[in-house]
């Protein structure tokens, strides 16, 4: 390994979320942080000096995209995902939950409604809900194994004429599921017969784990291009989510022209100072350290698979096929809500994400974070290992 992921880092008095909003968010600061999705991980070596070169420069002033900054985004997608898109589709975002907020502005009415799959990342209700949006349910269906599927079925029967945007979590949050493309190109089938736009929001699929790949919801029909609107962005992968820095791509041309024009019109579609430095170094520098990191997280879920079945299987950790989230089913402790969330926060000394945050589908679940040094994640498990014998 060329990179450090077993570094210790302190990250307090940062301006972090995952640490500085502790105590507002579960009452204490004496605990271990494994809730926000960024990791604690270095931000790379090769971000870090591009933005320094950067600021070594005396004037900061109004930024634009070097030339072949869209063509660099095109060929990342293209020989990643192997979905070729053409540079005109694309646009910046200032965020991937702006994005959305945006879409439903713009594609829905305020007597329309939006789908979403519960257990999902909880912005996708609440963006809408915010928006005096109604919000429709279409729950995923869990199998005994533990793993999920769309229910289609239902689907047809929540879905109605009122209905104008599904949004996608895909690879899924916080169930780590890389969506296969017969469920895809069925998705994009629903959504064109019904006119629904779909949001896929595909930040996470540059972490695809353990041999899964990543299928881009745009890519799987001619459909599914011409019904959607595909985030994406180096944020979670590279670890530089306060940097801000996302895109749209939009094969469609009529959808392209209604978004884009909003965007524009609201200069929602320049990019700041540092978004597209940071950008340009991940895409370009970035493939080695996106590798390690990657199986260094691999690691990460391999040892919580481990340790959960050995001491506390009570737990069952669902194994991610892709990103640093992991579904812990913990429903075996038998305990309530309040109950579970008093164990791991009260007696384990634990932040990871109430379940139940992603709909109540997530009760008896918890959302753990292992894009942390190992030496961290393993001291974590202990404490929770030690708080539940003792309960
Ligand atoms: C599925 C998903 N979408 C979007 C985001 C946030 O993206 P942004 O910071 O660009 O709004 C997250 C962060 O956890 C996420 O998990």
């Amino acid at each position: 390994m060329a990179y450090n992921f077993d570094k210790i880092i302190d990250r307090r008095g940062t301006g972090t979320v995952k640490y500085e909003m502790l105590k507002g968010m579960f009452g204490r600061e004496d605990l271990i942080p494994l809730w926000v999705a960024d990791m604690d991980f270095e931000t790379p070596p090769f971000i870090m000096d591009a933005l320094r070169r950067r600021l070594e420069h005396p004037v900061l002033g109004y930024t634009v995209e070097p030339a072949d900054y869209w063509q660099t985004v095109a060929t990342w997608i293209e020989e990643h995902h192997q979905w070729k898109v053409e540079t005109e589709w694309m646009t910046y975002i200032p965020g991937i939950v702006k994005g959305i907020g945006m879409v439903v502005n713009v594609f829905v009415a305020p007597d329309e409604k939006v789908i979403i799959q519960p257990p999902v990342y909880h912005p996708f209700r609440l963006t809408p809900l915010g928006n005096h949006r109604e919000v429709v349910y279409n729950p995923l269906v869990e199998h005994e194994d533990g793993s999920y599927s769309m229910d289609f079925e239902n689907l047809e029967k929540v879905c109605d004429e009122k209905c104008r945007v599904l949004i996608l979590s895909n690879p899924h949050n916080p169930a780590g599921i890389v969506w296969d493309r017969e469920t895809l190109v069925r998705l994009a089938a629903f959504c064109s017969k019904h006119h629904l736009l779909v949001v896929s929001d595909e930040i996470h699929c540059d972490m695809a784990l353990f041999g899964n790949k990543h299928v881009p919801f745009a890519s799987v029909s001619e459909e599914a291009a011409q019904c959607s609107i595909t985030f994406g962005a180096p944020s979670k992968t590279f670890n530089i989510a306060g940097v801000v820095s996302s895109w749209a791509v939009v094969p469609n041309k009529e959808i392209r022209k209604k978004f884009f024009g909003w965007l524009e019109a609201n200069e929602q579609n320049a990019p700041h100072l540092f978004a597209p430095i940071a950008t340009m170094a991940a895409l370009k520098e970035g493939e080695k350290w996106r590798q390690e990191m990657v199986h260094y997280i691999e690691g990460n879920v391999e040892l919580v698979e481990r340790y959960c079945k050995k001491y506390i299987p009570q737990v069952k950790p669902l194994r991610p096929q892709a990103s640093y989230l992991v579904w812990l089913d913990c429903r075996g402790l038998g305990l309530t809500q309040k109950e579970l969330n008093d164990l791991f926060i009260n007696k384990a000394h634990l932040a990871l994400n109430d379940g139940e945050t992603f709909g109540k589908e997530g009760r008896g679940f918890m959302r753990l974070n292992v894009g942390e040094s190992r030496i961290i994640l393993q001291k974590a498990l202990e404490q929770l290992r030690k708080a539940i014998e003792l309960n």
